[in-house]
């Protein structure tokens, strides 16, 4: 039956650990020009309703170096765009290639893709989750760390990327405290979610109003955009509300240890991080990006071998 990787949460701590060390060590051989084709003669769609840098590369870099074929569908040039249904859109595509990669709205529209769709579907980041982003943002923190027992503190919007951690905390038993103005706060049912595997892994998941009480023994402060993709209306009044929500070197010190800075990117520096926390030592985001590549190569074979 097929997998698909559309969250965390549908994935066991042993299959995503799996994934990081597969990823790990595609990284290695990449750097010494080892070259598996193990997709070989596969196809993968990749779907784009919202623009892309590092997901797109990672992807079509990734499928190139694995022997197989990315197709790149930009929502405004296939048929979805002009109203043909996502199910549809599922049906023929499962006819054409391996597994379907979409960047989306609702996460309800990659459910949808994935019920009708016969082959794999991997999310490339919805309104709700991007889970492939937290795996190359756990293999950068093992690389750097040489564990999973690390405290991650999130600090900003409840949003994809905070949703998608507290799973990929819960899941890899690692601690978390997300820090979001009212009104900004992750899901409940998410957090809920979460919170039910994390009671197997025995991680602890807190929101907490105030950055500062998030980062106390942090090893890992992370932060993304204040506003998303689909956000862009909002991104004045959004300046206001997540004013005090910047990642700067003050903050980092609060850790009162040894701590890494990360993003997901696009930054945007001097909003949700100062240019000093951006370009200091502590900053591992270009790392993190390179990752997106190995940690999806492990993906795909995953859910395409
Ligand atoms: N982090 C991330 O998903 O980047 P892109 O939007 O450039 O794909
Ligand atoms: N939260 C951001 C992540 C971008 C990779 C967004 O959805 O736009």
């Amino acid at each position: 039956m097929k997998r698909d990787f559309l969250t965390l949460k549908d994935w066991t701590t042993d299959e995503l650990k799996e994934m990081i060390d597969t990823a790990i060590r595609l990284k290695k051989e990449n750097k010494n020009n080892v070259r598996h084709h193990l997709l070989e003669g596969k196809k993968l769609a990749m779907i784009f309703e919202k623009p892309s840098t590092r997901t797109r590369v990672s992807f079509e870099v990734g499928m190139y170096e694995l022997g197989g074929y990315p197709l790149y569908l930009s929502s405004n040039d296939i048929q979805l765009g002009r109203g043909e249904t996502v199910k549809d859109t599922a049906r023929t595509l499962s006819r054409f290639v391996d597994a379907i990669m979409i960047r989306t709205k609702g996460h309800d529209i990659i459910e949808e893709l994935a019920k009708f769709s016969t082959v794999p579907v991997i999310n490339g980041l919805t309104d709700d989750f991007h889970p492939c982003q937290v795996m190359a943002d756990v293999q950068t923190i093992f690389e750097h760390t040489g564990t999973y027992d690390v405290k991650v503190a999130f600090i900003g919007d409840g949003n994809n990327m905070a949703q998608s951690w507290l799973f990929g905390a819960a899941k890899f038993g690692m601690d978390i405290s997300v820090a979001s103005p009212e009104g900004y706060e992750c899901k409940p049912e998410i957090v809920a979610g979460a919170r039910e595997v994390a009671k197997e892994t025995g991680s602890t998941i807190e929101l907490v109003r105030k950055p500062i009480d998030a980062v106390k023994g942090a090893d890992i402060i992370i932060t993304d955009t204040w506003a998303s993709m689909g956000q862009e209306a909002e991104k004045e009044e959004r300046k206001k509300i997540f004013s005090g929500y910047q990642v700067d070197k003050a903050l980092m010190d609060a850790t009162g240890k040894k701590s890494y800075f990360m993003h997901c990117l696009p930054a945007y520096i001097g909003q949700e991080v100062t240019e000093e926390v951006y370009e200091s030592e502590a900053s591992i985001i270009w790392d993190e990006a390179e990752n997106r590549l190995h940690a999806q190569k492990a993906v795909m074979l995953k859910v395409m071998s």
